[in-house]
Formats: C-alpha cells, structure tokens, sequence
C-alpha cells in the first residue's frame, strides 16, 4: 500500500512521521512511501535523503494525501486535512480523540479509518508502538536541559581553586514515563534530586536511578493507582492537602521542580501553588510539563516563559519533543512503522485492520463508518496493574500459641527421630569396631554436633551470613589450634600454627574484602 507522510501544518511542529530509516522498514513490509517536499527538513531531513531511501517526494500536500492510501503523521488533522480524508484511507496521528469528537464522527462518516497514537494501551506487547510514552521520555530529558539552560548554576557540587559550589536541588512531582527519564538526566548531571509520586510502587524505581523518594506520612486505601490501566487514579482531598504541606516544607530549600503529575483524561492537579514559587530563591526554576492541562503549577501560563515577583522563572512550554525534532521524529517513525507491521502481518503491503486484536482495537477510534472509541478495556491487564499481593491473615492469640505448639512439637519429632537413627548408627559400629576407637569416635561425633549446633547459631549482625558462619569455623579452627600449640610435638606445633595463621588470613581477608565492596556502593 502506499504510505504518505505530509509536512506538519502546526505552527511551529518541528517533526515528522516518517524518517528515511522508518521508510526503509515500511518498504520491507511491502509498502510504498511517500513524502511531502520538505516535510523532513525542520527535523533534519532533506528530500535527498528520504530519495536515497527510495521513498517518492511529493511536491504539494493535496498531491500527497490523493495519492496515499494511508496517512501518516503527528499533530491531529487541522484545517483542510480532515477533509482531504476519503473513504478507505487510513490517518495514522495523533487525534486527541476525547476532545476531537467533531472530526472524530467526520473521519467515520466519509468511511475512514483513524489509528489515534495516543489510544495505543500500555501493555508490554504495545510498548514499541507507545508514541505518548517515546515523546514524554524525551519532554523528560529536554526539561532537565531546559531547567539547566535557565538556572544560574551547576547541576552537580564542585570544589574549585575560585570557591565551593554546592550541587543544585531538584524535585520531580510525578514520576511516570516524562517523570523517570527527568530523573535520569537529572541525577546524571549530578544534581541531589528528589521525587515523588502518588503511586507509591514507583519508590523503588525512583530510588534505583539515584533519587530520593519523598515520603508522605499517609495511609491511603486508593492509592492502587495501577488498577487505572497503568495510571494514577485521583487522590483523596486530605491526602493532596499532606502532599502540598511536604512540598511547602521542600519549597525553601529546592531550586529546580519538574512537575510532570498527570491523570488522563482529567485536567493537571494543582501541585505547586503561588505561595510555594514565593517561598523559593530567586534564580529557582519551575519546569512545568503539565502545563497543557492547565499546569501543576498554579502561576503556569501555557507555552510561555515567565518569572514571578520574586525572580523564579516557570515554563510552561507545550512542545518539548518538537524542539527535539530529530530525537523524536525518529522514535515517533519507529512507533508508527511498528503499528504498521502489526497491521501488514504478512508482510507482503496488504493492510489487515484486525479488530480483535487488543493494540489495534484500542487504537482505532474510527473505522468501517463507525466511532469506535472509547475501546472496551484490553484483555490483557496494563503493565503496571498486577494484582495487589493478599495480606497476611491478622491471627489471634489462641490462634498464635497453637501454631507455636504445633511448631515445638514438629521440632521435638524430628529431634527424637534424628537422636533414635545417631544412637542405633553408634551401637551398629559398636559390635564391630575395637573399644579404644569407640571411645575416640563418641568424642568426634560430639564434637562435630556441638560444632554445627554452635556455628550454625551464630547470628550475622555485622557481616553476610556466609562470613558469619565462616568465621564461626575458623574462631573453633583456633581455639583447637591453641589448645594444641602447647603439645611436646614439633609436628603438633607447626600444624597448630598453620592452622591459626591460615584461618586467620580467612576471617581477617573476609573483613578487608567486604569493606571493599561496601566502598564500591558508597558514595565518596
Ligand atoms: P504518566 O501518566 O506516565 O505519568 C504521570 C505521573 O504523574 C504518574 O506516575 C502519576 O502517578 C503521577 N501523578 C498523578 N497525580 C499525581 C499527584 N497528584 N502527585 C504526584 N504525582 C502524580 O505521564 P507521562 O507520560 O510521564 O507525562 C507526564 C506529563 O508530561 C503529562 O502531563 C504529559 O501531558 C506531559 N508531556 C508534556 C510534553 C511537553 O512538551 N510539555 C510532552 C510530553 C508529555
């Protein structure tokens, strides 16, 4: 089939659908490529370039969407676009279609078909084709390099001949896919970097990239925000009130906040209001990805830079990726040439739109003269929706003792058991072997059961297990070597002294080993 990609009519969109490597892959997939002259080259693409990788360049977008049976491109249709759609095309973009029902119902009425982008579900199978995911990891990145570009200082603390520097403080509200990759660029740069989400399973993962969760003091049953398709479900008023007063208390002390905390389909939460901005230094910076939604920062004005009475600046700037519009056109071209090979399964230029499979259904909010949208929910859960793990059953007392006595009974069985089988072994051997080895050998299983009961026993309160119960063999190692020492033999001597040297370069090297790799863990 043929697939067009014309230029972007957005003011100021820099990207594009398809990239000369993406047309290569679509080719393989059996289709035909088309481009708009000129539609690469705020993206830094020329028309040489999609030539090279054999794709037709169009001279006029008209042209362009009359000869492509499917469409593919970024921003939602506007102006002339939607009309250009017929029946049997295909528009593979972003479409908005909770906000978009007009051209929504327009696009099903003439029999089109519309893929919207952002209706692709976050399961792990569709993770390829995630454009909302792609464009908001780089919305991330560029916001730290954003926030870096308007802040007066370094990122990370230096110690130089000219003075101390200390590292910048940075704070992220929200830590989901825009959230992590800030964090990411954030702690790489050497910033001390906090931040918090209401979904409190991200901890882990904010804390495994180097940053400092920030815990709330709350209990909240809600807070299985990873029932909601792998989104935040809304939080509870008293529950935001002990958030904004842990963020008033961080206020004073943090120059950079990212906020990023999203709810689809719901307007941004207010979570950085005026006061906090007029508690904040001057020369602090608020990067507010949020701010198409109406902003997580209460003084945020949508695509614009502005700074408060007490000299903190705020973007509110909309279009991230695009002012990364080679980054993120080429992972947006590999997001839509991976829907289009779910969508070509045999390879061979033949489109079959499957509305049974789940990425494909959920996607298509038009289709066959229809509005399909909203989809059902997937039939495979959301990445983030694991089932909560049953809690522990709460037991009563008289339910605690019988389990204690059932334990001690157990213990006793197998202790009678294990005495029953020792006691006939040593009578077995007994009948066959000479008196003075018996007494030797009663002495030597003795020895090796007070042994294990006593290393087995020690507890590792300072170092792992393993050394706890290694050192537990070289201190008895010793103690019989000093017992020994004192024997007339040169030979017992010699062997006694061996043996204390060598257990002793075990329990000592044990020591120096692990501090070495704590000190790998530690930072300097
Ligand atoms: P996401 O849904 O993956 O992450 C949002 C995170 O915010 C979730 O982890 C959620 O638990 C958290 N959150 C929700 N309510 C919260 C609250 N009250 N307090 C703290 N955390 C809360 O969304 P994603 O993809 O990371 O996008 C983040 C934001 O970035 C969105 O607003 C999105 O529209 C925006 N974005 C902006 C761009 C720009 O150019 N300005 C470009 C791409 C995305």
């Amino acid at each position: 089939m043929k697939i067009g990609t014309p230029k972007e009519i957005f003011e100021g969109e820099a990207r594009v659908a398809m990239t000369p490597d993406s047309a290569l892959q679509l080719q393989k997939l059996g289709h035909e490529c088309l481009i708009e002259s000129g539609a690469g080259a705020a993206a830094g693409f020329s028309n040489a370039d999609y030539k090279a990788a054999g794709v037709e360049v169009v001279k006029t977008a008209a042209a362009l969407w009359k000869a492509s049976e499917i469409v593919a491109k970024v921003r939602p249709p506007e102006g002339t676009e939607i009309k250009r759609l017929r029946e049997g095309q295909t528009l593979i973009s972003f479409f908005n279609p909770g906000g978009n029902e007009d051209q929504m119902a327009l696009a099903a009425e003439k029999g089109a078909t519309v893929v919207a982008m952002e209706m692709v579900p976050r399961i792990s199978r569709a993770q390829k084709m995630d454009a909302l995911s792609s464009m908001a990891n780089i919305a991330g990145y560029r916001a730290v390099i954003e926030a870096g570009n308007n802040f007066g200082r370094f990122f990370t603390g230096q110690v130089t001949a000219a003075g101390k520097v200390p590292p910048a403080k940075v704070l992220i509200v929200g830590a989901g896919v825009a959230g992590l990759a800030a964090i990411g660029t954030s702690t790489s740069l050497g910033a001390i970097t906090y931040a918090f989400d209401v979904r409190p399973e991200v901890a882990e993962q904010i804390e495994s990239m180097g940053a400092e969760f920030v815990f709330l003091e709350f209990e909240e049953s809600a807070q299985d925000g990873a029932a909601t398709g792998g989104y935040a479900a809304p939080s509870s008023p008293e529950f935001r009130e002990a958030q904004l007063a842990k963020f008033r208390e961080m206020a004073p002390d943090i120059d950079i906040v990212i906020t990023t905390a999203l709810i689809p389909n719901r307007p941004a939460p207010v979570l950085w209001t005026e006061d906090m901005v007029g508690l904040m230094k001057p020369g602090s910076v608020i990067i507010d990805l949020a701010a198409e939604r109406g902003g997580n920062c209460e003084l945020t004005v949508a695509d614009e830079k502005i700074v408060s009475k007490n000299g903190v600046t705020i973007v509110g700037y909309t279009d991230f990726p695009s002012r990364m519009a080679t980054q993120s056109s080429t992972l947006y071209a590999t997001n839509i040439r991976h829907m289009m090979t779910d969508l070509t399964p045999e390879k061979d230029g033949k489109v079959v739109h499957d509305m049974e499979d789940d990425v494909i259904r959920g996607a298509t909010v038009a289709h066959a003269g229809e509005v399909t949208f909203p989809p059902p929910p997937p039939k495979i859960q959301a990445i983030a929706a694991q089932p909560a793990k049953e809690a522990p059953k709460e037991l009563t007392v008289e339910e605690k003792k019988a389990q204690e006595v059932e334990a001690f009974k157990a213990q006793t069985r197998s202790q009678i058991t294990l005495l029953a089988v020792g006691g006939a072994l040593t009578l077995g051997v007994g009948l066959v072997a000479p008196a003075s080895f018996m007494q030797h050998f009663i002495v030597f299983v003795l020895a090796v059961f007070v042994g294990f009961q006593v290393i087995w026993n020690v507890s590792h309160s300072l170092h792992t297990p393993l050394m706890a119960v290694t050192n537990a063999i070289s201190s008895i190692i010793i103690l019989g070597a000093l017992m020994q020492i004192g024997s007339g033999s040169y030979l017992v001597i010699l062997l006694a002294a061996l043996s204390v040297f060598m257990a002793g370069i075990n329990i000592f090297g044990g020591f120096l080993v692990t501090r070495r790799m704590l000190a790998m863990f530690q930072k300097s």
